[in-house]
């Protein structure tokens, strides 16, 4: 066969579910790392193709492809050293930061390659935000964590147009009635659950269509992750999400659909209910019933 046809061939077996055998009751068996369920939506706002990732000879991601819905939120899960954290970074080019990684495949947001050369970094960055594990607020006031991006990208010209950038991001992110009377202290001494919220804020102020967050309420306690949580659920009807979580309850609380990694591969995607109460691969039922990870 010509080898243009078969790798097309190939390619369109891989996207359509890739003929995945079921053997185990029904379940795909654990040595068949192929992805089952649906990687494709409808006019998606991201699109992953055959993503590979290596830091070295070590390779943490393996030919996943993936769709991420427009206002969606998806939740990344699998046991520790799965890749999720290598996945979610690849979305905004945060592992061009790390000397030994190697990216290859193709990833667009609105149908733009974000590795092509021309592809402006920083302002990629801001369309597709991040929140990380631990806030990371800058050591500066409340209002200026908030103003720093619209600042640098040019969004706003005068002080008035600050202040309303700064007071909607905030209000945006559930922070600004408690944080009003307090913008010129420093966004550091907020309490955790706050400077996560801050960190949001930061993140909406510059208009970004994804926000990424890797597990955004692992540092926090149940009533601040409860906050954190509402807030995602109001977010998706403006900003499509993509959280990595430990958490199965988390991501059945605030996820529609649910990706599971496993060592590196894409095992399952589909409906988060679908993928809690009947997952169609082994592994994937192994995760969720707790047998590993
Ligand atoms: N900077 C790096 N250099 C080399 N190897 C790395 C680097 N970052 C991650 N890895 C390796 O890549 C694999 C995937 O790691 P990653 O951090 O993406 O996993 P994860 O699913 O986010 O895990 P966790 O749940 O513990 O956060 C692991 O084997 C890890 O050791
Ligand atoms: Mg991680």
């Amino acid at each position: 066969m010509d080898v243009e046809i078969e790798n097309q061939e190939n390619q369109s077996a891989k996207l359509s579910n890739k003929h995945s055998v079921p053997s185990e009751g029904g379940l795909v068996s654990a040595e068949n790392r192929e992805t089952v369920g649906e990687i494709e939506v409808p006019n998606p706002r991201m699109k992953c193709r055959n993503v590979e990732v290596y830091y070295g000879d070590k390779h943490a991601i393996k030919n996943v492809s993936l769709d991420i819905g427009r206002n969606e939120v998806i939740a990344l899960i699998g046991p520790s050293g799965c890749g999720k954290s290598t996945f979610i970074r690849c979305l905004n080019r945060m592992n061009d930061t790390i000397e030994t990684c190697r990216i290859e495949g193709d990833i667009t947001i609105d149908g733009q390659n974000i590795y092509d050369k021309k592809m402006d970094v920083v302002l990629l960055r801001a369309q597709v935000g991040m929140v990380f594990q631990k806030p990371n607020p800058f050591p500066k006031s409340i209002y200026d964590n908030v103003a720093y991006g619209p600042r640098i990208h040019g969004l706003v010209s005068n002080k008035a147009e600050t202040d309303e950038v700064v007071e909607k991001s905030l209000v945006k992110a559930g922070l600004w009635g408690e944080v009003k009377d307090w913008l010129n202290q420093p966004g550091t001494g907020l309490s955790g659950g706050q400077q996560q919220r801050l960190c949001i804020a930061r993140a909406i102020a510059v208009n970004p269509e994804v926000i990424l967050m890797d597990e955004p309420c692992s540092a926090l306690d149940p009533i601040a992750t409860a906050v954190i949580e509402d807030l995602i659920n109001e977010l998706k009807t403006q900003y499509t999400i993509v959280i990595v979580t430990h958490s199965m309850q988390q991501a059945s609380r605030v996820s529609q659909r649910t990706a599971y990694f496993h060592l590196g591969d894409l095992i399952e995607v589909g409906k988060t209910e679908q993928i809690f109460t009947q997952p169609r691969h082994k592994l994937t039922e192994d995760y969720i019933t707790g047998r590993f990870g």
